[in-house]
């Protein structure tokens, strides 16, 4: 049978010890917060920035029921298998520069998966990829003053339903074992501290590891972006952040797109 595809008993609840143990090794001025359900993270943690949550705040849900994916998706996260985190960040650079904060979370979740053994790529600009398989998904999105960062991140799934079977994994798939999910978020979380702060002057050493680890780089693929449908072969990333496309007309550079998928 397909390991993909089986059911599989449901994973243990997270214990709020081993939430506060996570916590504990979170670098100043992280701090978290911890809810059994809420509909977002990141409608909940911006509702709290917009009150005033400082700089730092961590916000983390057992549950949610109405987790939301890239282009009003959504996304789900069972309870004990998956980290449902955001992370609300007051960066000193100007907001023109934010949507670099999706590289800097996807570096976070690719070194924090290295931690656990685990190779994982970066599928520019918000996926995390393990092989050709979708592990982890990031949301950034700006407030006025603020951004919250969301993390979402499949641990210990034991399968997806057939029609996510080919395009998604999880840890426990990859490793053959489950592992900890307050472990992740303490590492993804110390990761996160630092890249962060990277997206300013510190972005060419930010851009060097992300270049390492992208998916794309190489790769055909076709993609909408603000100029329309544009087809090509990937051959980096530029110095700001966009992506490189090789097109049958000419070189382009990409810094924003909608849904980028392989061709080979
Ligand atoms: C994507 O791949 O489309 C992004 C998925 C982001 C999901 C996370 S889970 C925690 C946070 N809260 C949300 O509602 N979304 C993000």
């Amino acid at each position: 049978m397909n390991q993909r595809r089986m059911a599989g008993p449901p994973a243990d609840p997270v214990d709020a010890a081993s939430w506060e143990s996570a916590a504990a090794s979170f670098p100043g001025p992280f701090r978290l917060i911890v809810r059994d359900r809420c509909t977002s993270t990141n409608d909940e943690l911006r509702q709290l920035g917009e009150d005033g949550a400082p700089h730092g705040m961590v916000l983390v849900a057992h549950e949610q029921t109405g987790g939301r994916g890239r282009r009003g998706t959504p996304w789900h996260s069972v309870p004990g298998e998956s980290l449902a985190v955001s992370i609300l960040l007051r960066p000193a650079e100007p907001v023109a520069l934010w949507p670099r904060l999706s590289l800097a979370a996807g570096l976070a979740v690719a070194d924090a998966a290295d931690d656990f053994g685990i190779r994982a790529q970066i599928k520019w600009p918000n996926d995390i990829w393990i092989g050709r398989r979708k592990a982890a998904g990031i949301l950034v999105e700006a407030a006025a003053g603020f951004a919250i960062v969301g993390i979402g991140i499949n641990i210990n799934s034991p399968g997806f339903p057939e029609k996510l079977a080919d395009t998604a994994t999880s840890m426990k798939l990859e490793l053959g074992v489950e592992t900890s999910v307050p472990a992740w978020l303490g590492a993804v979380v110390g990761h996160l501290a630092v890249h962060h702060t990277r997206i300013g002057s510190g972005f060419p050493t930010l851009l060097d590891a992300v270049r390492d680890r992208c998916a794309l780089t190489g790769r055909r693929v076709v993609l909408d972006s603000a100029a329309g449908r544009l087809t090509g072969t990937v051959t980096g990333i530029a110095d700001d952040g966009a992506l490189v496309l090789d097109t049958d007309h000419g070189r382009r550079n990409v810094i924003q797109a909608s849904e980028v998928r392989l061709l080979d």
